[in-house]
């Protein structure tokens, strides 16, 4: 089902302007104070907006992400930068050694995961001791505004 559902957002998804917003990338890169030492994991990385941002900072970066159509859009955007690879894989578990990152990101993606703990358990896992881990992620202050369950129900 995720497969399918972000397949069809791959390109809608990778064209949105606000979702490759400058100021929003720099925020997180500074709040992680990602810098050229850093070799760096974005876990579901979509269409790789932010694995790109990151890029141009860090010294490599690996963007790992369950949906192919979402990788290949990814491929398509910066497909010539030596320190940018990209991997087709689910969160759980990650396909990485462990403390194998000096930072290990997430955007946008925390409230699509079944098992959120279990994936930053994961996180911790791919991350070298002392290094950091970031969560992005959007919230709402209330249960309805949450919106419908996949089935129709709301929380
Ligand atoms: C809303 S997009 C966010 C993309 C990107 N992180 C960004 O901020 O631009 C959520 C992404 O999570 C990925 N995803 C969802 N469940 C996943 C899983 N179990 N393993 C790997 N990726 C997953 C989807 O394929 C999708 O590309």
């Amino acid at each position: 089902m995720i497969k399918a559902q972000f397949s069809q957002q791959a390109v809608p998804f990778a064209s949105t302007p606000v979702l490759s917003n400058d100021q929003t990338n720099r925020l997180v890169i500074n709040t992680l104070g990602i810098d050229s030492h850093d070799v760096v994991l974005d876990v579901a990385c979509g269409p790789g907006l932010i694995t790109c941002a990151i890029a141009e900072v860090a010294k490599c970066v690996t963007g790992v992400d369950i949906t192919p159509a979402m990788i290949q859009q990814a491929r398509q955007k910066k497909q010539n930068r030596p320190n940018m690879e990209w991997v087709i894989g689910d969160v759980e578990p990650l396909p990485f050694n462990d403390a194998q990152f000096s930072v290990v990101v997430t955007r946008y993606s925390f409230h699509h995961f079944l098992d959120p703990i279990s994936v930053l358990g994961e996180m911790v896992r791919v991350c070298e001791p002392g290094g950091t881990i970031g969560v992005v992620d959007m919230f709402t202050s209330s249960d309805a505004g949450a919106g419908p369950e996949p089935d129709g129900t709301t929380a």
